[in-house]
């Protein structure tokens, strides 16, 4: 964590994960600037906005990552997760093949959150056996990203492929929170994103 990030006390990192043409772009503009892009272009890179919520009368900052889901366009490192302390993990609600890959999606992610404190064991040359007692600079490790799975596009009720009890066990199995979303006419959307934001606070 740098000095900067250090002192805004209430600045979290959220980053949105999940299959090309989710909607994960859509999700973050629809919560952020309340807008939606039926012809939105694939992402290239990483993107981020934030945005602020009231909690208890405190300014709650919420920094929010979006990257390109599709392979070929990801820039995505270790630098991607890094400081994250909440993930939405997305999947489209009438493609299984975007169901299916969540798995793959959240092994990545903690994945990356292992190797995060492996890099810091590094670069401090802590020997391995101490790192529990050394790495009070990874304030936020793995066990606690607040994880909330999304079925985006719940709009799509006619050719739904993926059923709510599916979605709502494998986030049960795999403890994480579970919400249907729409981008495009807005079900869901704040809440998803509040109910990770308060879960961080
Ligand atoms: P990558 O950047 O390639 O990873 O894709 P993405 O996950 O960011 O998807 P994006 O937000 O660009 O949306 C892909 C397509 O799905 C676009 O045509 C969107 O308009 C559409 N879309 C996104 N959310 C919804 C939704 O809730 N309902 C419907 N019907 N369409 C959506
Ligand atoms: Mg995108």
């Amino acid at each position: 964590m740098s000095d900067d990030e250090r002192c805004e006390e209430y600045l979290f990192k959220i980053v949105i994960i999940g299959d090309s043409a989710v909607g994960k772009s859509n999700l973050l503009t629809r919560y952020a600037r309340n807008e939606f892009n039926p012809n939105s272009k694939a992402t290239i890179g990483v993107e981020f906005q934030t945005q602020s919520m009231l909690i208890d009368n405190k300014e709650v900052k919420a920094q929010i990552w979006d990257t390109a889901g599709q392979e070929r366009f990801r820039a995505v490192t270790s630098a991607y997760y890094r400081g994250a302390v909440g993930a939405l993990v997305v999947y489209d609600i009438t493609r299984t093949s975007t169901f299916e890959n969540v798995g793959r999606w959240l092994d990545e992610l903690n994945m990356r959150s292992a190797n995060r404190v492996l890099l810091l064991i590094e670069r401090f040359n802590f020997p391995v056996n101490e790192k529990s007692h050394r790495n009070d600079d990874d304030a936020h490790s793995d066990t606690t990203v607040a994880k909330m799975l999304i079925g985006n596009k719940c709009d799509l009720e006619s050719i739904r492929a993926v059923s709510i009890e599916e979605g709502k066990s494998l986030a049960e199995s795999q403890g994480l929170f579970f919400m249907e979303t729409s981008a495009l006419d807005s079900t869901n959307v704040s809440t998803a994103f509040e109910m990770v934001i308060r879960d961080i606070y």
